[in-house]
């Protein structure tokens, strides 16, 4: 079947997430027919380093290294190809694979409930905390506070949660009591001459202030992703965890880590929050959990929280939450495995061995005049973009700055995404340094020919 075909075929029948859908229909799709390795390939002749790892979640890459994971899978398939786990009823992968997140946590946790999606993870989460602060007599703890710039999914709970305005248009969203805090770019939002500690005290003010503003007694829980990944891979400024979680506990606000892009390797850590020192009480994951090889989440919940649902759900008969899909055994299985290849080839220490060269290769392009400033950690960073870089000043959205240096980078032979005037590099967590050198020469020659334009 040739690419034409499959281009005209896909504009017949499939509707794409996050697409300009009446301009699908003109420019039609990029179709990609496999991968391997670092590289995928394109129904046009092309190959693409992925310097994004898909959608940050292709920790493992693609292709013949990952066979025996399919045979996993094949096999699962055969033993068990469905099995749910609601109403008591269990099968032994989905024990395997709860045993085995409970022992990698990150603090002490109590139980895992698996997902479909990060979405439905951050739903999930909503949802428990509404049921802990119920348990505990407090059912008007109903608030969630976050943060702009996080992206927490596509669920109205979870996208009400995410903090970008563009999101909500057309949706009526945020749902009500789903408040927002400043977002953590520093270069961007710190003050003349404040200092990175100085920001944080500022964070972390704005946050005790909403939360005395609203009652105290009516916020439920502070949802953060440890790194702001789109916002466009933002660290947290210096200090910013440790002043945010000494409010948390003196209003016993719930903590909700947001691990899905962070956790299982990505910052040189297991967790974010193993990074940052983050004490969540409840973290939801997904992405890298699998490598993305099966749809899957998981919410983890300490004792606290758990004890509390647990009481509740008694008190009203049942837990009420769950999806068909949730801990499948296929996806149960192939989690496992690529779990354990993680431990085996110790992707976290091959993160940590490959950080200093990635944070080179990102101090490398500060001499870039379209680079405003650089910042990452472990194998997640990003480039601020800038027309000036004596006053900041940014690209106007009628540039189309994030579709020019995409298409640039593609012409380049590298995949890269454009966040919010941020270049980000999240490459497959088992990228070579050779690679990795490839990936920083494409992204600059992009650059190059973005701005040859200006
Ligand atoms: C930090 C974070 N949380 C949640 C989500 C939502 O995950 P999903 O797309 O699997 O629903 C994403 C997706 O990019 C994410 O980056």
């Amino acid at each position: 079947m040739g690419s034409n075909s499959l281009a005209q075929r896909d504009i017949a029948s499939v509707m794409h997430p996050y697409t300009n859908l009446k301009k699908h229909l003109d420019v039609g799709p990029v179709v990609i027919t496999h991968g391997d390795g670092v590289y995928l390939y394109g129904a046009d002749g092309s190959a693409l380093l992925d310097g994004a790892a898909g959608q940050w979640c292709s920790s493992l890459g693609y292709g013949k290294a990952n066979e025996r994971i399919a045979k996993v899978a094949h096999d699962a398939l055969i033993d068990l190809p469905y099995s749910h786990i609601f109403r008591h009823q269990t099968h032994r992968s989905v024990i395997e694979l709860s045993e085995r997140l409970l022992a990698l946590a990150p603090v002490p946790m109590s139980k895992v409930m698996l997902q479909c999606s990060g979405s439905e993870a951050n739903d999930t989460a909503v949802k428990m905390a509404w049921y802990y602060w119920a348990s505990r007599d407090q059912p008007q703890r109903r608030k969630m506070i976050s943060r702009m710039g996080s992206y927490h999914g596509s669920t109205c709970a979870s996208l009400s949660l995410t903090g970008n305005t563009d999101y909500y248009r057309g949706f009526g969203l945020p749902l009500p009591g789903f408040l927002k805090v400043s977002g953590l770019n520093h270069y961007r939002s710190g003050l003349p001459g404040e200092s990175e500690d100085e920001f944080s005290t500022r964070l972390a003010r704005e946050l005790e202030d909403l939360i005395q503003a609203e009652g105290p007694d009516t916020i439920a829980a502070f949802f953060a992703d440890p790194v702001q990944g789109n916002a466009g891979a933002l660290p947290p400024p210096r200090g910013y965890f440790e002043k945010v979680q000494k409010i948390l506990r003196k209003y016993e606000i719930l903590f909700v880590a947001d691990e899905v892009i962070c956790g299982f390797g990505r910052v040189g850590e297991w967790w974010g929050s193993q990074r940052y020192g983050l004490e969540p009480d409840i973290i939801t994951a997904a992405k890298g959990l699998s490598s993305a090889m099966q749809p899957i989440s998981a919410v983890i919940v300490n004792e606290k929280v758990f004890s509390g649902i647990a009481a509740e759900s008694d008190k009203l008969g049942s837990f009420i939450h769950g999806f068909t899909y949730a801990g499948h055994p296929v996806t149960t299985a192939v989690t496992n495995e690529v779990l354990k290849i993680y431990e085996e080839r110790d992707i976290v220490g091959h993160v940590q061995s490959l950080e200093p060269q990635f944070l080179g290769i990102l101090d490398s392009f500060r001499d870039h005049p379209m680079i405003g400033n650089v910042s990452g950690v472990g194998l997640l960073g990003g480039l601020e973009m800038v027309m000036d870089r004596a006053d900041k000043t940014a690209f106007p959205k009628t540039f189309g700055l994030a579709p020019k240096i995409e298409a640039a980078a593609r012409r380049h032979g590298v995949l890269i995404r454009v966040i919010a005037d941020r270049l980000v590099f999240a490459p497959p967590l088992v990228i070579t340094p050779d690679e990795l050198a490839i990936l920083a020469a494409g992204a600059r020659k992009a650059l190059d020919d973005v701005h040859a334009t200006l």
